[in-house]
């Protein structure tokens, strides 16, 4: 009897099996088994042992380091995102829901690739004509770009061998099946498999990939957690429910940093970069209102203005909720104490609501100080000074610690029309050598000093 080519492999033992069944007979783990491939012949260990002269490994010295190959993609947030361009060779998975714009961004960039360079775009979603009419209605020039409606990845393969585009596009990597396996599209073992194959490609040919994935409703690439490893790159498409800006953020970045954003706006003619998204993340408020306050913080490599805002308002029975939207709720929970024990801020009867403005995620801790004033100024329906920048991270002791790239980040709310910032005294610009155009700087050692300034 002929050999089936797939077996059923345990994600968590890795013990194999003939037939999918529901327990791992091994480890007796649920749901673990997963469709997969059968190495062509024999063990792998066999295939090392017998008839294979090893290579000598090269010296380090004999590697040229000489710097891998980049283009423009035409948009420049999304170049900054990919770490100055995109590279030869380079896989990048980009994860996000549906109609956020994945397709629209990708076809920009690929036509305006394709300028220079021969870029394949491949849909497994939508037909080729939709995909000709949004070019067209985005005013693209991409009458040369090469399309494909095809959703098996060996004809995939076996066309970008014969034409060798320097871009392939796949959109998406869930619509994508390897006619190797007999499971669906979208199943685990086939988006393990077709990653694989298009990773493979990339490295060997030199050719960079871009593969669109879809998200769960958590929020995470649909699919195993390794296609995640398998790729360079990773980037999530993000946004505001309701709101036009678009965040492409890089999650892993093999070729450059991580965390860095790109910022873009939904319009009629397709995205449009944001260069100063400062101005979107601060709600522009004619006059100063209570439970706001303005931190600089900073996405990958350049300081972002953001806003904190703060309602606090008494809460009607028992536990008194705390939720942070774009703040880590915990450390809200720890701002709370530190207020109540250092400044005797007493919030333990109120509902104490925080939101970052514009759907920015602050993932450091330079926006506690903010985050503070905004509290304490919702607490006292007072607004803060006009002009206020805050910067700072809280100690447990009331202390105020001094935050990366101090500088910089003032000088960006002094161009930004901020007239006075309140900043760790560590931060503090040293004599007049230091000072910064148009900014006043307040210093603060504690919490109490903070407070005392900010109204
Ligand atoms: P799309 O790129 O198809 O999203 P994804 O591939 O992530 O699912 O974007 C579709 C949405 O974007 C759709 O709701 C319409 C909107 N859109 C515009 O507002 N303007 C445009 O120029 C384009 C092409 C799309
Ligand atoms: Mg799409």
């Amino acid at each position: 009897m002929a050999k089936s080519k797939t077996h059923y492999v345990c994600d968590s033992c890795g013990a194999s099996a003939p037939k999918w069944q529901g327990q791992c007979p091994s480890c007796g783990a649920w749901n673990t088994l997963t469709e997969q491939q059968r190495p062509a012949t024999g063990g792998p260990a066999r295939q090392v042992a017998v008839g294979y002269a090893g290579e000598a490994p090269q010296l380090l010295r004999e590697v040229t380091d000489e710097a891998e190959a980049r283009w423009p993609s035409g948009l420049d947030e999304l170049d900054r995102v990919l770490g100055g361009g995109v590279v030869a060779g380079s896989v990048v998975l980009i994860g996000g829901d549906p109609g956020i714009g994945k397709s629209t961004l990708l076809l920009q960039a690929s036509a305006s690739l394709n300028a220079n360079s021969r870029v394949i775009y491949v849909t497994g979603e939508e037909s080729l004509r939709q995909v000709s009419l949004r070019a067209r209605r985005l005013g693209l020039a991409a009458e040369e770009l090469g399309l494909l409606a095809e959703t098996a990845v060996e004809r995939i393969l076996a066309t970008a061998r014969d034409h060798r585009p320097k871009v392939l596009v796949v959109d998406s990597i869930q619509t994508m099946h390897s006619e190797a396996l007999q499971s669906a599209p979208g199943a685990v073992a086939q988006l393990r498999e077709t990653t694989a194959a298009l990773v493979r490609f990339a490295k060997q040919t030199g050719t960079a990939v871009f593969l669109v994935g879809h998200v769960t409703k958590e929020g995470h690439i649909a699919g195993p957690r390794v296609l995640e490893h398998m790729v360079d790159t990773v980037l999530y498409f993000e946004s505001d429910a309701g709101s036009r800006y678009r965040i492409v953020r890089a999650v892993k970045n093999r070729f450059g940093a991580a965390n860095e954003i790109g910022v873009f706006a939904m319009t009629e003619q397709g995205l449009r970069q944001v260069r100063n998204p400062s101005a979107i993340f601060l709600s522009r408020h004619a006059e100063p209102v209570a439970g706001s306050a303005v931190f600089v913080t900073r996405e990958g490599s350049r300081p972002l203005l953001g806003e904190v805002q703060a309602l606090v308002d008494g809460a009607s029975h028992g536990n008194p909720r705390r939720l942070a939207v774009g703040f880590d709720q915990q450390r809200l929970a720890m701002l709370l104490a530190v207020m109540h024990r250092h400044a005797g801020v007493v919030c333990h009867d109120q509902d104490v609501f925080v939101n970052i403005v514009g759907g920015l995620r602050v993932a450091e801790t330079a926006a506690d100080l903010a985050a503070v004033a905004a509290v304490l100024s919702s607490l006292r329906d007072q607004a803060l000074a006009a002009g206020t920048v805050l910067l700072g991270e809280l100690g447990l002791a009331g202390e105020i610690r001094p935050v990366p790239f101090g500088e910089e980040r003032l000088m960006a709310a002094a161009k930004h029309g901020f007239t006075r910032a309140i900043v760790p005294k560590d931060n503090a610009p040293r004599g007049a050598a230091g000072a910064i155009d148009g900014l006043r700087i307040v210093p603060a050692g504690r919490l109490e000093e903070a407070l005392e300034a900010l109204f």
